[in-house]
């Protein structure tokens, strides 16, 4: 297939986490991007150059006249384009699958509105979906497997400074996916903010598209491992007394394990790692293989928070009316983001037992759930106002940093339940506190 000489100029399906930060990043790095999504309110907020993710570095950039374009019609968006890059969500179905009906009509309306081009899949995909696209509805196009591993809160400089690109295709499609991104993998970067780039390239992988969209998969089935793992290994600490911060040091200090993902925690969440290691769980069970570690890390993730639940019900016991000053509703720090949250679940619980939650985060400041049990409000002495507990629940750095005697002063009670991990035991209980948590002070003889 003969291919039209347009390689610098990118369509991007999806304006999402994934599709805006890579349609941002290749604009910043000279390509001519286009971006596509079927949310009109979006495209227009975008149009006025208006982040609407809350993700550091977009505003300058949608302020920077770049070479992108935002449209909702797909004629436009894939007019004369020579790679469209496909970033649509994947949400999981009941029965654990990725839901690939968005894939599905972007697949469609390629195939409908662009001439022959390269299509890159950057959503996380079950392995097999961009094999099956290239063979039915994206047939006269040349298909490649482009997983993104970006983090939300990190996405511009994650997409800018990935510390890889991975991709799967034929080898004709190789050095066209190279040329995309070579200004990235060459770091060849103008600094932005206070981001600078360089000296070292990024490593490229090439390989099948299958590989590649397991690869992407494998990560972050490896990472929900290791930290439902150091979940295990803080809960086993507390039992024995021992001090699960000086043990993950250890841990962290051998390059084989490496230092960071061994913050535990009551679990993790976000609108990826529950719905991959779901996905993957469902599709090795479908291929007839059992992943035992994957099907534990999950179990574990669901338990850790039922033990949080457990330590606070038997904490507060007897307690009257009991109100709690959750502190954090975000999946993690950085971001606004709340979808699959461990703190919202853990909020759900607390209310389901009848306890009044008044939570704070810095980024979050309406969601669905409040009202039954549930307020939201605006600081975290707020927050701590006649509490029986605080509750952290999201590792925020303003947390860690709180004045935690004037928080315990607003209090009626005084228990602070650490679910992060990120305040001194010490310090808490010299402030008046009683700390408990995830990571108890080691027992002294
Ligand atoms: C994750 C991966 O880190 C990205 O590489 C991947 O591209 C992305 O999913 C995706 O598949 O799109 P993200 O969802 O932004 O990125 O979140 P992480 O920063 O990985 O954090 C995930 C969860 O783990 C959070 O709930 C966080 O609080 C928890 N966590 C993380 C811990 O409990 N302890 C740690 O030490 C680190």
């Amino acid at each position: 297939m003969v291919l039209p000489d347009v390689g610098l100029t990118v369509g991007v399906v999806g304006a999402g986490y994934v599709g805006l930060a890579t349609a941002l990043s290749l604009a910043w790095t000279g390509r001519t991007v286009r971006v596509l999504d079927r949310d009109e309110a979006r495209i227009a907020r975008l149009r006025r150059s208006e982040d609407p993710l809350g993700e550091p570095h977009v505003s300058e950039l949608l302020g920077s006249s770049l070479p992108i374009t935002f449209t909702a019609d797909p004629a436009e968006a894939f007019d004369g384009v020579g790679w469209i890059l496909v970033a649509v969500g994947t949400p999981t179905t009941v029965a654990g699958h990725a839901d690939l009906s968005q894939l599905e009509s972007a697949a469609a309306a390629i195939s409908r509105y662009s001439q022959p081009c390269r299509v890159a899949i950057r959503s996380t995909v079950p392995v097999g979906t961009a094999d099956r696209l290239a063979s039915t509805t994206l047939r006269a196009f040349r298909v490649v497997a482009n997983p993104e591993f970006l983090r939300e809160g990190m996405a511009i400089e994650d997409s800018l400074r990935p510390n890889r690109i991975v991709a799967g295709g034929g080898p004709e499609d190789r050095s066209a996916m190279r040329e995309l991104y070579a200004p990235i993998l060459e770091q060849q970067v103008a600094s932005l903010g206070g981001l600078s780039f360089g000296p070292d390239p990024c490593p490229f992988y090439w390989m099948d598209r299958r590989s590649a969209e397991l690869a992407k998969y494998a990560s972050n089935a490896f990472l929900v491992t290791k930290l439902s793992f150091v979940n295990e290994i803080a809960n086993v600490a507390a039992s024995l007394g021992a001090d699960i911060r000086a043990i993950t040091e250890v841990l962290g200090s051998d390059p084989r394990i490496g230092p960071s993902f061994l913050r535990p925690g009551i679990g993790w969440g976000g609108s990826c790692f529950p719905k991959d290691a779901r996905a993957l769980d469902a599709v090795a069970a479908e291929s007839g293989y059992q992943f035992l570690i994957l099907r534990a890390a999950i179990e574990q993730n669901n338990a850790q928070l039922q033990r949080a639940m457990r330590e606070l019900r038997a904490e507060l016991a007897g307690r009257p009316g009991i109100r709690i000053g959750l502190f954090g509703l975000a999946f993690k720090a950085g971001t606004s983001d709340h979808r699959d949250s461990p703190a919202v679940a853990l909020a759900r619980e607390m209310v389901a037992e009848g306890w009044l939650v008044r939570a704070y985060d810095p980024a979050v400041s309406s969601m669905q759930l409040t009202g039954a049990g549930l307020t939201i409000v605006g600081s975290p002495l707020d927050a701590a106002r006649d509490a029986d507990a605080i509750v952290i629940a999201t590792e925020w750095p303003e947390f860690a940093r709180a004045d935690l005697a004037s928080l315990r002063a607003a209090m009626k009670g005084d228990l602070l339940f650490d679910g992060r991990c990120i305040i001194d035991p010490a310090a808490a209980e010299s402030a008046g506190l009683r700390y408990r948590g995830i990571c108890p002070p080691a027992t002294a003889d």
